[in-house]
């Protein structure tokens, strides 16, 4: 039977509320349909408006088999393109990031337009048409400071994502925030545990003393249920409402997004060791509050996020082998905001750090474990991981209606 059947089948018969089986993060077969059906079709957070503000400001980044790159173009608009050179394939850009007035490939020195057309090629002939080679697009598009891709020749809708994410974000103003600090980490373990591990904190009092200061491993603020019945959470959801800043929780209807702004444990504004605002000078100019919990954004499968009042913490992850997932979490501040000055990197930085390499190790851990064939899938906690039962259902049904889609 073809492995896309198979996998079908394994869909068709996984148990409900339960863990998911070895295959779906170990077998390379299945990593490559989940590039081709998921990686390579949905909508991916792949950096800030705040990285390309300027015209030829650029930066890089590889998805599965495909380099890519995002540049602002003269006239202030975003473009992505494949980063793959169209004489005979090259990558243009090697740096992570970069200002350039044309795109110059290294190779033989083919030169584009920001927009994507080519505009010299030496000594091609005089029959030669410039015309039939510029850069391939890709689907680019900017919302409340996060810019997304989409390699599919035909994306899904990303209206309904603009609509419900605008409201929450625009406030905190991203793009006029510049990046403080970034990491990058590989994980040795398969992107969806690096999920299963993120939609829940029923492991956070053993692993994450760092982040339980300041943020409680409360399933009903963590998890997918309960949040709109606690009213220590709609107190202040009542509040921030009225400050004009959108925080109840709000689930798409297929699962694959939400957004929601919670609260961060009493006498706490970040996330810090002792608790303190990081940073001196707020994120944004119109939000004056010192305490606005915590603005959070999962959108399946590359990104999560914390917008707090003092700073913003984002991650994107991507796959890079059934069993290697890369994270890359950048603080934003205040574009004015001075190291030294208004924060310290250490104080800002320390508990998402921390918190990170422990995630890694229990990930790894986890994928070494999985990959036993004595593994056996057991029940997921109905209390504490309910987050991780919405992601594994959001996978499936998505997986599914894809290969569906694929006439498989
Ligand atoms: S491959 Fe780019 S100029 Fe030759
Ligand atoms: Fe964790």
């Amino acid at each position: 039977m073809h492995s896309r059947e198979v996998l079908l089948n394994r869909l068709r018969l996984r148990k409900p509320e339960t863990a998911l089986d070895r295959d779906f993060y170990c077998s390379a077969e299945d990593f490559q349909t989940e590039l081709a059906l998921i990686w390579y079709r949905d909508w991916l957070f792949v950096g800030h408006d705040c990285e390309v503000l300027n015209p030829g400001n650029y930066f890089t980044v590889q998805i599965g088999e495909y380099p890519i790159i995002v540049v602002r173009d003269r006239d202030g608009s975003l473009r992505a393109f494949h980063n793959s050179c169209r004489h005979r394939g090259s990558r243009i850009c090697a740096s992570e990031r970069g200002t350039a007035p044309r795109l110059v490939c290294p190779y033989h020195a083919w030169t584009y337009h920001l927009d994507g057309r080519l505009f010299s090629a030496r000594d091609m002939g005089s029959d030669f048409d410039k015309s039939k080679y510029s850069l391939k697009p890709i689907h680019c598009q900017s919302v409340g400071g996060y810019i997304w891709i989409s390699l599919a020749d035909t994306p899904p809708d990303f209206d309904p994502v603009r609509r419900q994410m605008e409201p929450y974000f625009l406030p905190h103003e991203l793009h006029n925030t510049k990046i403080a600090f970034e990491s990058t980490i590989v994980e040795q373990a398969n992107w969806k545990l690096v999920w299963e591990n993120n939609r829940e904190c029923y492991h956070c009092s053993a692993n994450h003393p760092e982040l339980i200061r300041t943020f409680a491993d409360d399933p009903t603020l963590t998890g997918v249920d309960g949040a709109s019945t606690n009213p220590r959470i709609t107190e202040r959801w009542t509040h921030w409402e009225s400050l004009g800043l959108p925080s109840t929780f709000k689930l798409a209807s297929n699962g694959q997004y939400r957004t929601a702004r919670m609260p961060l444990i009493d006498g706490t504004v970040s996330f810090t060791m002792d608790g303190t605002a990081a940073v001196r000078r707020p994120l944004s100019d119109r939000v004056t509050e010192e305490n606005t919990g915590t603005l959070l954004l999962f959108h399946y499968p590359s990104t999560w996020n914390h917008v707090l009042a003092d700073h913003a913490i984002t991650f994107r992850m991507l796959p890079i082998s059934p069993s290697e997932t890369v994270l890359t979490t950048k603080w934003l501040v205040h574009k004015d905001a001075v190291e030294g000055v208004d924060y310290d990197l250490k104080k800002m930085t320390e508990v998402w750090l921390a918190t990170n390499d422990a995630d890694r190790r229990i990930c790894q851990e986890n994928q070494i474990g999985v990959a036993s064939p004595a593994y056996d899938p057991a029940p997921y906690s109905a209390i504490h991981e309910g987050g991780v039962t919405q992601f594994v259902n959001w996978y499936c049904q998505h997986l599914e209606g894809r290969l569906l889609e694929d006439g498989k």
